[in-house]
């Protein structure tokens, strides 16, 4: 490795892991865990795919169905956190975000690039997490009506790396993404 104290290199790791989850199905940025908090307070966290990495924009993008709890409790508070663990990297990434929730004509274009086979996490009568009596006793629905783009503005993007010794750094949008080292 280089530079352990080249902040600009260790935010560059951080975004070429995170970016390579969204082209490559079996890289780990691929499957970020997903934390929200329900109105009631209470942390919820899930495993989601991730489906764009933008390092210009500071965005990250998830697709949801507009029915799952997690949309509900977006509304109520918008702030989100994603976290990856890299073990090739030895990297975790967490990203602490603010959720704009998109939906109907403004994600048109997006749901016409959704393969069919997998427009069907989209939608399911009745809506997800409401008690059933069996295991199969739901439809899917599949529409544009419940397709959800969940839009990630990042404003943290927090890397810890297990390497010897370890380090960790904050990468803040509000002073430029500059960095600071933190005790690991
Ligand atoms: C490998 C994997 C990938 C998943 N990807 C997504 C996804 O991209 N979007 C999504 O909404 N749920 C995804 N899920 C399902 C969520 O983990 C979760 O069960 C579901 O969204 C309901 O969550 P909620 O009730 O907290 O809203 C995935 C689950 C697994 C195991």
């Amino acid at each position: 490795m280089s530079d352990p104290n080249d902040l600009a290199a260790f935010l560059d790791l951080g975004w070429q892991r995170l970016t390579r989850g969204v082209a490559d199905r079996r890289a780990a940025a691929r499957h970020p865990v997903f934390a929200t908090v329900s109105p009631d307070g209470a942390p919820e966290a899930r495993t989601v795919v991730l489906r764009v990495a933008s390092r210009a924009q500071g965005t990250v993008e998830i697709h949801t169905d507009g029915g799952s709890d997690k949309v509900t409790s977006l509304r109520s508070n918008p702030r989100a956190q994603l976290m990856v663990w890299d073990e090739k990297a030895k990297l975790q990434i967490r990203l602490s975000t603010y959720v704009t929730i998109h939906q109907g004509a403004e994600v048109a274009d997006r749901w016409k690039n959704v393969p069919e086979g997998s427009r069907i996490a989209y939608g399911a009568s009745p809506t997800p997490g409401t008690p059933i009596p069996t295991a199969q006793a739901y439809t899917k629905v599949a529409s544009l009506e419940w397709f959800t783009v969940l839009s990630c503005r990042i404003d943290a993007i927090e890397l810890m790396q297990l390497i010897e010794p370890h380090r960790r750094a904050v990468f803040l949008r509000a002073d430029g993404w500059i960095g600071a080292w933190r005790v690991p």
